[in-house]
């Protein structure tokens, strides 16, 4: 896992405190200024932004030119969830918007630091075993209550996880391999790593789920191994969690 947080790209973390903070003066729906760019993969591109209606930071996160329509309608999804959802532990937001011939999600910052950070840093190796527990409690909570609203979340690891390192609250975030429990299961999955081949078939159901569970607990024991190498162990941890969680 070490060289993957090795090769990530720099970005911002810094949630901005005022409008005068972005030097833009177009708007994406007539509401949200966009500013710096905090982040950027093939599947999207995230900028820090401000909501001049309620006066609050927002995250604009935008699909890349030349989207494929399943894209379009996984991001459109993405946007539905934001909007339905309100545990504390999962992102929300306020949706879908098509602006400036552009996809646009609109979201609330995530508070805490990218778990995928403080795994390479190291600074999880330094907390107590107690600490760790409440940090998976709280992730069981949060796919619990997504799981209540009938929605898989699909892709649990580090790189879609904030935590707030003072009080253990957690942020799930990215809902874009999300689906609805019992509709048939896409063949593809954006993070091979975290999805084996046998939960890729039948129906959504929330396995996927308690498996991303499962390989978080064991990166947080074990951050130096990768996830390729884990096979044994992350099945056995995966049965464990689903029997603990009754996921
Ligand atoms: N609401 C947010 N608050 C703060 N940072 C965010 C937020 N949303 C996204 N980010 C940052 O942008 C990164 C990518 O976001 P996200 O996982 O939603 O996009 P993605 O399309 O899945 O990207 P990838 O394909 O690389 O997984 C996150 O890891 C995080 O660093
Ligand atoms: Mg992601």
């Amino acid at each position: 896992m070490k060289d993957k947080y090795d090769s990530r790209p720099d970005y911002c973390r810094r949630i901005i405190k005022s409008r005068r903070e972005l030097a833009t003066s177009s708007l994406v729906a007539d509401r949200y200024a966009c500013g710096q760019q905090i982040y950027r993969s093939r599947n999207s591109i995230v900028y820090q932004g401000w909501d001049t209606v309620s006066g609050n930071a927002v995250v604009l996160k935008k699909l890349p030119d030349g989207a494929s329509p399943q894209r379009v309608a996984e991001f459109c999804r993405e946007g539905t969830i934001l909007k339905l959802q309100t545990h504390p532990g999962l992102i929300h937001g306020e949706g879908y918007f098509f602006s400036h011939e552009q996809h646009w999600l609109v979201m609330e910052p995530a508070r805490g630091e990218l778990l995928l950070d403080l795994l390479a840093s190291g600074e999880t190796c330094k907390w107590p075993i107690k600490f760790k527990i409440k940090i998976l409690k709280n992730i069981a909570c949060a796919i619990k209550a997504l799981h209540k609203l009938r929605w898989e979340h699909g892709d649990i690891k580090p790189d879609n996880l904030f935590i707030n390192t003072k009080d253990a609250n957690v942020t799930i975030l990215d809902y874009s391999s999300s689906a609805v429990i019992g509709s048939p299961r896409a063949t593809q999955s954006y993070s091979p790593e975290w999805r084996p081949s046998w939960l890729l078939n039948g129906r959504i159901d929330t396995r996927a789920d308690a498996y991303g569970l499962a390989l978080l607990a064991i990166s947080l024991w074990f951050p130096h191994k990768r996830v390729s190498e884990m096979k044994t162990i992350s099945w056995i941890a995966y049965r464990f969690v689903k029997i603990v969680s009754k996921m």
